[in-house]
Formats: C-alpha cells, structure tokens, sequence
C-alpha cells in the first residue's frame, strides 16, 4: 500500500512532457524504487519510430541509472486512453528489477477511479536470469 494518488499525479505530470508526434499519444509513468525515491518517465519518439522508447522504460531506467535496482510501484498515464497498461516489453523491463518480495504494483486510472494490480498478473512465468 503506497501513496497512489500521488504516484498518479507524478505520471500525470510526466506525461505532459511527451514527446510523441507520430502517434500523438501520450504516455507518463512514475516509478516508486525501494530508496522511496520516485522517478518519473514519458514516451519519447523518433522519426525511425523502432527508437521509441515508452515512458516505463524511460522512468525505469531513469531510476537504474541512479543506482536503484528495485522497484516497488509503477503508475501509467495516458491523456490518450483509460486504462493505459505497460507493453510487453516494459513488462519484461519490470520483472528485472522486482524486489526480493517479487511484487510490483502497477497503477491505471479508469474514469477517475484508480487501479491497482500485481505484475504477475500481467507477466506469469516471466524470464530472468
Ligand atoms: N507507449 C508507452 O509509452 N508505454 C506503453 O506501455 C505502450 C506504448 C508509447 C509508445 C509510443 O510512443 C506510443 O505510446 C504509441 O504506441
């Protein structure tokens, strides 16, 4: 149980710094890492679209950089979609950093009312070294 709402808000904010001119969707992600620092990430384009990256990647990688290993919490925004939900590649990018307790809570808004759910519900059996 973590402050939600502000993690919400963090992406919300995010996600106004997108920068996403072909899709015009925009997406904003907060990651809250063991530290209880939270990082904040958004979708970043290009004109050879393969170099995308998603705003939860770009937070989580955000929060590696500077030296977390562990995530506990990640909310996703999109002023574009209720119920914005990672990729599976995100998903994937997530399952690396679990912490020892192996849950990471994922945080959607729909409508106003706010969702949260386990990683392994998104990614069962997933792939770590
Ligand atoms: N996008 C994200 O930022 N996160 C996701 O989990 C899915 C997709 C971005 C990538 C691209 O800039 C835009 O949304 C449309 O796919």
């Amino acid at each position: 149980m973590y402050d939600y709402k502000l993690l919400m808000d963090m992406a919300k904010e995010a996600s106004k710094t997108s920068y996403s001119p072909f899709s015009r969707f925009a997406v904003g992600a907060s990651v809250l890492a063991r530290s209880g620092k939270i990082y904040t990430g958004c979708n970043v384009e290009n004109s050879s679209f393969g170099m995308t990256i998603c705003a939860e990647r770009c937070a989580i990688f955000k929060a590696v950089s500077e030296g977390e290993r562990e995530i506990l919490a990640v909310a996703i925004y999109s002023p574009n979609a209720d119920d914005c939900n990672p990729c599976g590649a995100c998903r994937q990018v997530m399952y690396e950093f679990q912490g020892d307790d192996n849950v990471v809570e994922i945080i959607t808004e729909n409508m106003g009312e706010l969702i949260v759910r386990k990683l392994s519900e998104y990614l069962p059996y997933g792939f770590k070294i």
